[in-house]
């Protein structure tokens, strides 16, 4: 076999050592940051003393892939702050903005649990103070993928965790490959504007069965959550295909479509194959390949993928 790949097996829950245990004595109690006065002063602290500091972005309603890159930071740095804001800048006027599932307090709980030090979780006045114009775009990578059938989603994107950035400085910040177009666009925002940031990008986390973890999973009614797994499935028949030696991405995409045609209910927005870091398509995967899914379930988006290394 030649290719290998990361992430579409299923990720089993390792026991962990508690973060009591982790840091010596006593986690850290999470201390919650309301503005960025706050959030600021806090990663000064931090920077004077030494500490490296890690940052994991989120928009809440976290699960278990939220937490591997909390875990995943704290294993790297010495200080972890996470944020949660649901950024409505990201948000198509007729995308699911105001009914995003929210969980504050348990939020908070498993943060704390996980020995994040810091939550940075400003209000949209707080972000976006009236007046605001200016955007930070990443052209050409910006309308790719879910880029195109999401207009603007990965300005409101960019344009946020730059903000963020600028905010919380950290040294190093951590996003899940689950969202493989957001980490490409951000990897090279981050390499055109040298913000002084390591990227980290860890595995996809996924349920027993397969299905992604993801905050829009809580959408899904108990039929529509088995249909889901057709985005795996047909990840997991391409990864068969490409055990068995093929490199055409013509191939390879229609073997994946057809496992959608055999689920009609579900609507197939994309099934592509592209290069990592350009998103761009590829004709065949020898120099590796993204190949990334996304498909509505009523109207729920999700999405999948898997990265053959090269
Ligand atoms: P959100 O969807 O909350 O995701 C926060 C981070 O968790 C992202 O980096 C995402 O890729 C990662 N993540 C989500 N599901 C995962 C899974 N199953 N396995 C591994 N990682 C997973 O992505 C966003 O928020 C926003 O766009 C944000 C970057 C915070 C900007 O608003």
């Amino acid at each position: 076999m030649f290719f290998r790949f990361q992430n579409v097996g299923t990720v089993a829950s390792a026991v962990r050592p508690s973060a009591a245990r982790l840091y010596g004595g006593e986690a850290p109690r999470l201390k919650t940051l309301r503005t960025i006065t706050e959030m600021r002063a806090a990663s000064r602290e931090a920077r004077h003393s030494g500490k490296r500091l890690g940052f994991v972005p989120t928009m809440g309603a976290l699960h278990q892939g939220h937490l591997s890159l909390v875990r995943a930071a704290r294993q790297a740095t010495d200080v972890v702050a996470a944020s949660i804001f649901v950024n409505p800048t990201q948000f198509g006027p007729n995308e699911d903005l105001a009914k995003y599932p929210r969980s504050f307090e348990r939020d908070c709980e498993l943060l704390e649990k996980e020995g994040v030090e810091w939550l940075f979780a400003p209000s949209v006045e707080e972000m976006y103070p009236s007046g605001a114009v200016t955007w930070v775009l990443v052209e050409e990578l910006s309308n790719k993928l879910d880029g195109r059938s999401r207009p603007g989603h990965f300005r409101g994107v960019t344009t946020v965790v730059s903000k963020l950035f600028h905010i919380v400085a950290p040294d190093l910040a951590f996003f899940g490959q689950k969202d493989a177009a957001q980490a490409a666009i951000i990897r090279r925002m981050v390499l055109d504007l040298n913000l002084p940031v390591e990227i980290t990008v860890c595995p996809i986390v996924r349920e027993p069965d397969g299905l992604a973890m993801s905050s829009r999973n809580a959408y899904l009614d108990p039929e529509q959550r088995r249909r889901a797994l057709v985005l795996h499935r047909s990840l997991t028949r391409v990864q068969e295909l490409i055990d068995q030696g093929e490199v055409s991405a013509t191939v390879l995409a229609s073997h994946g479509r057809k496992e959608f045609a055999a689920e009609p209910s579900v609507r197939l927005d994309y099934f592509e194959v592209v290069n990592p870091d350009t998103l761009d398509p590829i004709e065949d995967i020898s120099n590796g390949a993204l190949i990334a899914v996304a498909a509505y379930i009523g109207s729920t988006r999700l999405i999948d993928n898997l990265l053959v290394k090269r």
